[in-house]
């Protein structure tokens, strides 16, 4: 008897202190171990806007944010082409900002090429280090770090991406307490793989601005607002701008990243808005714009060991357009750097020409980029993603209406501009070439002279 009422209240101690641990801890146990996601809204929800508009220079408070639901792409990578833009318009060229809304599923656009691009940019990273991917500390006085955004924004991909592209990522979430950077409630992503290629990264361990670059096949600049008000180049993943180095722009401010790249009339006509669109930006309103310019590409023999050439359209740097990228001097055009002293004798078009053998129609690309800018929400960085599409011009000129328009384009280059795009590579072998095949769709009847229609950009 004396040893039944000692198990019974040592049971019912037990039970009471379970139930004591169950209600000390229920928030922990319902809401962090075993979190239910929230239903996502359709459109995004901020709280602390108010406070943000207001603000002191520099002095971002967090935002919660909510992110809308996505809808998922429900087909393979490799069953999606590329983005077919072609930002060009007829007639008179404008300096403007050129940005448009972006709706939120848009965010980054993959592609069939991925798996090509992320093979290029895993060999840039081995290879170029720091001069393609870096993220600066705080600078005191002047502008916060990029640590925090470069963090949050590898989250904010893992995110987005497994959700839109459902077939290609994975993710495992932690379980324990965390920084907070999961979406809808949910602990935050630990893990993220790139499902047909077997590869996966720590999103704990691993540099976030690396591994940003390696999800997707975008360029990433982030920008942190600075206590002059101004927007400072703090992280950034540029491992295949074409024609810009990162070392030469890292740590700059927006207005001397294109004042010292000689951006045509920045100070006329874009300095003041950019100013006050980037001091303005919301975080629940993402924009879009796009360029264009012109790249060649000379083609090269297959190397005699078998191996494959690794960037043989010349995506990561142009040395074909604009010499070798260690020895690019940062300001003048790439183009304008390509001397004739420095292409082999076999590679001249004649003694006299400024131009290269290999610039010719076959070997030119438009080289166009799709820029993406939005605000995060806890450290108020600006994301700004640069994805880079390569069109062979001698393709471009098999629809119908894109040489006359892209010829109309070049010639209503102002003079600064065609310095800046490159000159020496529309001139005299482009513009001929696309008059022709201008001429031979209009004598076809595949274009209509006077017929003027763009459904820009493409
Ligand atoms: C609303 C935002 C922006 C606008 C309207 C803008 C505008 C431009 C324009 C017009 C050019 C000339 C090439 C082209 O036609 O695109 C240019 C070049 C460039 N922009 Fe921006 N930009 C913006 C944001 C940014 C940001 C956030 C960065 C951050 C890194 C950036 C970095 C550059 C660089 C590196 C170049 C090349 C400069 C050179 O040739 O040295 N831009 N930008």
């Amino acid at each position: 008897m004396a040893y039944d009422l000692e198990t019974a209240s040592r049971a019912l101690l037990v039970a009471l202190s379970l139930a004591y641990f169950c209600y000390r801890f229920r928030e922990t146990i319902t809401g962090r171990l075993f979190p239910k996601e929230i239903s996502p809204p359709t459109t995004p929800i901020t709280a602390n806007r108010k406070q943000n508009k207001d603000r002191t220079d520099g002095e971002w408070v967090p935002e919660t944010f909510t992110y809308p639901s996505f809808e998922p792409v429900p087909v393979e990578l490799r069953d999606i082409n590329p983005i077919p833009y072609r930002p060009f318009r007829w007639g008179k060229y404008n300096v403007t900002m050129g940005i448009r809304n972006m709706p939120w599923d848009d965010w980054v656009q993959l592609d069939n090429q991925f798996f090509q691009y992320h093979k290029i940019k895993t060999h840039r990273v081995a290879t170029r280090g720091e001069k393609g991917v870096k993220t600066l500390p705080e600078r005191p006085g002047v502008v916060g770090g990029g640590h925090l955004a470069a963090k949050e924004l590898v989250h904010e991909l893992a995110e987005y991406l497994h959700r839109r592209y459902p077939t290609t990522y994975n993710v495992e979430r932690g379980s324990k307490h965390d920084e907070g950077f999961g979406w809808y409630g949910l602990p935050q992503i630990r893990t993220i793989t790139i499902v047909p290629i077997g590869v996966t990264y720590d999103l704990d361990t691993e540099d976030p601005m690396t591994v940003a670059a390696l999800l997707i096949q975008d360029d990433l600049a982030l920008m942190v607002e600075g206590s002059d008000g101004r927007y400072y180049f703090q992280a950034g993943a540029i491992l295949l701008p074409g024609f810009w180095r990162m070392e030469d722009k890292i740590g700059l401010p927006l207005e001397d990243i294109h004042v010292k790249g000689h951006v045509p009339q920045y100070k006329e006509k874009l300095h003041l808005s950019m100013s006050r669109f980037f001091k303005r930006m919301a975080v629940d309103k993402p924009v879009v714009r796009n360029n264009y310019f012109l790249q060649v590409a000379r083609p090269r023999p297959a190397p005699a060991d078998g191996t494959e050439i690794m960037d043989p359209l010349e995506l990561a740097w142009s040395d074909s357009t604009n010499g070798d990228e260690d020895a690019f001097t940062h300001g003048t055009p790439g183009t304008e750097q390509l001397k004739k002293e420095r292409v082999p004798e076999s590679l001249k078009h004649s003694e006299e020409a400024d131009i290269p053998d290999y610039v010719v129609p076959e070997n030119i690309r438009l080289r166009t980029e799709r820029q993406s800018l939005r605000r995060l929400p806890r450290s108020g960085a600006v994301v700004f993603t640069i994805r880079t599409y390569l069109f062979g011009v001698t393709d471009l000129t098999k629809e119908k209406g894109i040489p006359g328009r892209m010829a109309s384009a070049v010639r209503s280059w102002p003079e600064d501009v065609a310095k800046y795009k490159g000159r020496r590579l529309h001139e005299d072998v482009l513009l001929p070439y696309l008059d022709e095949c201008h001429r031979q769709q209009l004598e076809r009847g595949e274009a209509v002279e006077g017929e003027q229609t763009t459904d820009y950009p493409f």
